[in-house]
């Protein structure tokens, strides 16, 4: 079944063009397995969540999450659009100050930061939302080496369950993520960082979980957020400036998926938040976002070249690419289904069923099962969609494969923003130890 989002096209060949290029002309120039990226649709998708907010709420930060994809390019995009930084890791935040976001507009967040992490968030100002009290004792240590006050906010466990894969529901009692509010955890937590002179609490955290497309746990999450923003008021006149609700909006991957556009997204959180902040005279927070997967997983699509195809007597016959769970590990870690079409045939009737496998030597290498498709042949190549957010980012090196190159397209412009690794690159941090030479 064809499913196109409009940011694609159909050209009179029958050939897919993303960002007015020819997908088949890109795969051509650029090889394959090759990773493409709108920057038009990356932009749009910014512009379209913040507004949604910003039109409800006076103060909004949208934190871009680089782990959905952190090419520099792509963060300079986001950077370009005013967006902040929500990053967990030491390169991340690198990635964040090289694109130009400044540590007010970043936001640190993880279970298990190393101290050359916090070092760096706190020296730079950054927002480190903590995960634990032991995290919160070396703030405290490493905030006054550097004779500096961290601006801090906690990661809380509000006990949330996500209409998710549970890889991937981080808001559960049971995940290992944040201070349990339930049992008090996270109160405690607050009054112990306002007895501290390292640290100035000003924030929030949660993230409840990713590709969710139901408005109601966001809801429950705004719900219980702000009674606890309430309580840190009335019980340790704590005022909360930062609420930050983590990322987690979804996109539709297949057909029949309902997108949950964030204009309905806004309008059902922004009055929780308001009646609170009303009801119990509290100062009106930002309201921090840090979407992900909303701002650049439709944006990007994975071209594949055939090499072979198989029948199967009474079963779908196997069609093999030049990407596997090495270039895109979702199908393979979550079961994802990601949408897959033949870039060089979009108006061919679908007249087959196969499984769409990659390269590599495991059964669990496939990128799509039991798909309609147009007769494919050796030499087709397969457009696999919405591989914009945790594609390349997730991206390995298993059986030696070097990864896909990504291009940014935008109004018939391609230009290579990530170079193929080459075989020297897979060995390049490898040595041979003196007695094996
Ligand atoms: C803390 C945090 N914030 C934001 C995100 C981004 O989530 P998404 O890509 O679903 O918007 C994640 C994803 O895992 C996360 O763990």
């Amino acid at each position: 079944m064809l499913m196109l989002k409009s940011h694609f096209e159909v050209d009179e060949q029958g050939h897919l063009i993303i960002g007015g290029c020819d997908s088949v002309e890109l795969a051509e120039r650029f090889g394959t397995p090759l990773y493409v990226v709108d920057e038009q649709r990356v932009r749009e998708n910014y512009r379209r969540f913040y507004r949604a907010f910003a039109r409800r709420w006076r103060d909004v930060m949208v934190c871009y999450a680089y782990k959905a994809n952190s090419n520099l390019a792509i963060c300079k995009i986001l950077q370009s659009e005013g967006a902040g930084a929500e990053v967990s890791s030491l390169c991340e935040l690198n990635i964040a100050r090289r694109v130009g976001v400044p540590g007010e507009r970043t936001v640190f967040n993880g279970n298990n930061k190393s101290s050359a992490e916090l070092e760096l968030a706190i020296a730079e100002d950054v927002l480190v939302n903590v995960d634990s009290l032991q995290e919160l004792h070396t703030v405290d240590r490493i905030a006054s080496r550097l004779g500096r006050r961290a601006r801090i906010g906690f990661r809380v466990n509000p006990d949330i369950s996500a209409p998710t894969h549970p890889y991937i529901a981080t808001g559960l009692r049971e995940s290992k993520f944040g201070l349990d509010v339930a049992s008090g955890q996270a109160l405690e937590a607050y009054r112990m960082a306002s007895g501290m002179e390292t640290v100035e609490v000003v924030g929030i955290h949660c993230h409840i979980g990713s590709q969710i497309l139901d408005p109601a746990p966001f809801e429950e999450e705004a719900e219980r957020l702000m009674a606890l923003v309430a309580q840190l008021k009335a019980e340790l006149d704590v005022d909360i400036r930062f609420l930050d609700m983590g990322g987690g909006l979804g996109i539709p991957y297949k057909p029949g998926d309902v997108e949950l556009h964030p204009e309905q997204l806004a309008s059902r959180v922004v009055p929780i938040i308001e009646r609170e902040v009303d009801e119990h005279g509290l100062v009106p927070p930002t309201l921090a976002f840090e979407p992900g997967r909303y701002i650049v997983g439709d944006a990007g699509v994975l071209l594949a070249r055939v090499g072979y195809c198989k029948e199967r007597q009474g079963m779908p016959g196997w069609v093999a690419v030049d990407a596997g769970m090495n270039a895109l590990i979702r199908p393979a870690l979550y079961g994802a289904y990601h949408h897959i079409e033949v870039a060089n045939k979009m108006t061919a009737e679908p007249e087959q069923v196969v499984n769409v496998a990659g390269p590599l030597c495991e059964s669990g290498d496939f990128l799509g099962k039991e798909r309609r498709l147009p007769r494919v042949e050796p030499g087709d190549l397969l457009a696999i969609f919405d591989v914009g957010a945790y594609g390349l980012a997730m991206s390995n090196q298993h059986t030696a494969q070097p990864r896909p190159a990504m291009v940014l397209v935008n109004s018939g412009r391609a230009e290579v923003v990530r170079l193929r690794e080459t075989c020297e690159d897979l060995t390049r941090l490898d040595r041979i130890p003196g007695w094996l030479t």
